[in-house]
C-alpha cells in the first residue's frame, strides 16, 4: 500500500504558477467560484468536457436539485462516495463495479460501512442523462466528482470547480486494499495522519477532510465503542446520554445525524461539535484532543470561510488521487459494470502498468 501511493512534493513556484493561470481563467467568473485550489494532476482540466459535452456540469446539477430536494440524505451519500472511491486504488469509479463471478466489489469489503443505494442509482442515472445529451464521454468517476461537488454546495457549502478528465478503472481494488486504505471510525490521530500520508495528504488535509462529517448519519456500530463497556471520557456527559437513547445496548441497529448541531446543513458546526466534545466518532473528536491538529480544529470553530477554503483545496485534491487519464482506463457504458469486451482477457499485467503510469502522475 504504502509504495503504491508514491506522491512527488510539489515546488512552490508551481503551485503559484497555478494559482496564477486560476484567477485569469475565464471559467472562475462564469461559475463565481473563487477559491485556493491545488495544482491540477497531468491530464486534467476544468474544462475537459467544454467540446464533447458542454451541458455537463449542468446535467448534473439540474439531476441533483431535484433528487436532493426529494433526498436529503442523498447529498451525504455523495460526498462520502467520492471519498470512498478517491482513497480505495484513487478515484476510478472502482468503488461502483457491481461484484461478478470473478471479482468481489468492493462495496462488499468491511469499512464499506452503508453507502447507500441511493447515491449508485443516482450516478447510474445522471450517466443515462449524460449518454442522452452527449454520447459516451462522461466518466463515471468524473460523475461521482461532480456529484459530491454538488451535493456539498446544495447542502449550504462552497462552490468550486473541478478538475475533469478521469477515465474509469477495469477493475475493483481487492478486499485487503480497501480494508487497509479506509481508516476505522475507531482510529485516533497517530493512525489517520499514517494512512493519510501515504497518500500525500497532510494534518490539515484530514482535519478539513473530516469536515465532511457535517453532514449525514452513522449507525451505532460506528460509535458505540465510546458508550460500552465503559464511556469514552472525552464525550460531553448529556451527548452520551442523548446516544444512549438511540443506542441503548450493544449490538443495536439504529442511526443518529454526525452533526448534532445542524444536521443537513453543509457548514462549520462540526468543528463546533468537536470543541463541545460532541464528536461522533473517535476518529472525529480526538482531532480536538490531539495538540497536532487541535489548532486547526479550533480556526474551522472560528471561521467558516476558513473551513469552506481549506475543504475546497483538499477535496480537490484528494479528487486527483492516482487518477487515470488518457487512455487509462476506460469510458464505461454502465457504471456498475465494466465494457463488455474489456473482460478477464486483458492481460493483468497491461492493467498493472496503467495504474503504475497514473501513480507517477499522483501529486
Ligand atoms: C478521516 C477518516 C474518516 C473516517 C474514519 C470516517 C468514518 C465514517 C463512518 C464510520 C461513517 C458512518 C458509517 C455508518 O455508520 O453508516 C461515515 C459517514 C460519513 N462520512 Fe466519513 N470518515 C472519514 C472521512 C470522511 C471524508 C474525508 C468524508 C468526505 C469529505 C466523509 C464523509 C462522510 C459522510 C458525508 C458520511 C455520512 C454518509 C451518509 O449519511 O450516508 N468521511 N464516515
Ligand atoms: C458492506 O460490508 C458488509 C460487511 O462485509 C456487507 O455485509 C454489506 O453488504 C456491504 N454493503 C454493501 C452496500 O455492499
Ligand atoms: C432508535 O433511535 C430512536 C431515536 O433516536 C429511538 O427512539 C429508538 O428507541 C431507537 N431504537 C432502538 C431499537 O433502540
Ligand atoms: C449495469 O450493470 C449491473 C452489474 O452488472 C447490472 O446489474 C445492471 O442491470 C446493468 N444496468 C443496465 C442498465 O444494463
Amino acid at each position: 500500500m504504502a509504495a503504491s501511493r508514491r506522491c512527488a512534493a510539489v515546488p512552490a513556484a508551481t503551485l503559484a504558477l497555478v494559482a496564477a493561470l486560476l484567477m485569469s481563467a475565464p471559467a472562475a467568473a462564469e461559475v463565481a467560484a473563487a477559491g485556493r485550489y491545488p495544482p491540477l494532476a497531468p491530464g486534467l482540466s476544468f474544462d475537459h468536457y467544454k467540446k464533447s459535452c458542454p451541458k455537463a456540469e449542468s446535467i448534473v446539477k439540474d439531476f441533483l436539485k431535484a433528487a436532493i430536494r426529494q433526498n436529503v440524505g442523498l447529498a451525504a451519500a455523495l460526498i462520502r462516495l467520492h471519498f470512498h472511491d478517491c482513497f480505495v486504488q484513487g478515484c476510478d469509479a472502482s468503488i461502483l463495479l457491481d461484484s461478478t463471478p470473478t471479482e468481489k466489489s468492493e462495496q462488499e469489503a468491511g469499512p464499506n460501512l452503508t453507502l447507500r443505494p441511493a447515491a449508485f442509482k443516482a450516478i447510474n442515472d445522471i450517466r443515462d442523462h449524460l449518454e442522452k445529451a452527449c454520447g459516451r464521454v462522461v466518466s463515471c468517476a468524473d460523475i461521482v466528482a461532480l456529484a459530491a461537488r454538488d451535493s456539498v454546495q446544495l447542502g449550504g457549502g462552497p462552490a468550486y470547480r473541478v478538475p475533469l478528465g478521469r477515465r474509469d478503472s477495469l477493475k475493483p481494488a481487492s478486499q485487503d486494499t480497501v480494508n487497509g486504505a479506509l481508516p476505522a471510525p475507531t482510529s485516533k490521530v497517530t493512525t489517520l495522519l499514517g494512512a493519510l500520508s501515504k497518500i500525500n495528504l497532510d494534518a490539515t488535509d484530514l482535519v478539513a477532510l473530516s469536515g465532511g462529517h457535517t453532514v449525514g448519519i452513522a449507525h451505532c456500530s460506528s460509535f458505540e465503542n465510546r458508550l460500552f463497556p465503559t464511556q469514552d471520557a472525552t464525550m460531553n456527559q448529556r451527548f452520551a446520554g442523548h446516544l444512549k437513547l438511540t443506542c441503548p445496548v450493544v449490538g443495536t441497529v439504529n442511526t443518529t445525524v454526525n452533526d448534532i448541531r445542524t444536521p443537513n446543513t453543509f457548514d462549520n458546526k462540526y468543528y463546533v461539535d468537536l470543541l463541545n466534545r460532541e464528536g461522533l466518532f473517535t476518529s472525529d473528536q480526538d482531532l480536538f484532543t490531539d495538540g497536532r491538529t487541535r489548532p486547526i480544529v479550533e480556526n474551522f470553530a472560528r471561521s467558516q470561510k476558513a473551513f469552506f477554503e481549506q475543504f475546497i483545496f483538499s477535496y480537490v485534491k484528494m479528487g486527483q488521487i492516482q487518477v487515470l487519464t488518457g487512455s487509462q482506463g476506460q469510458i464505461r457504458a454502465n457504471c456498475s459494470a465494466r465494457n463488455a469486451g474489456s473482460n478477464d482477457d486483458l492481460p493483468w499485467s497491461v492493467v498493472e502498468s496503467v495504474v503504475d503510469a497514473a501513480e507517477s502522475l499522483v501529486l
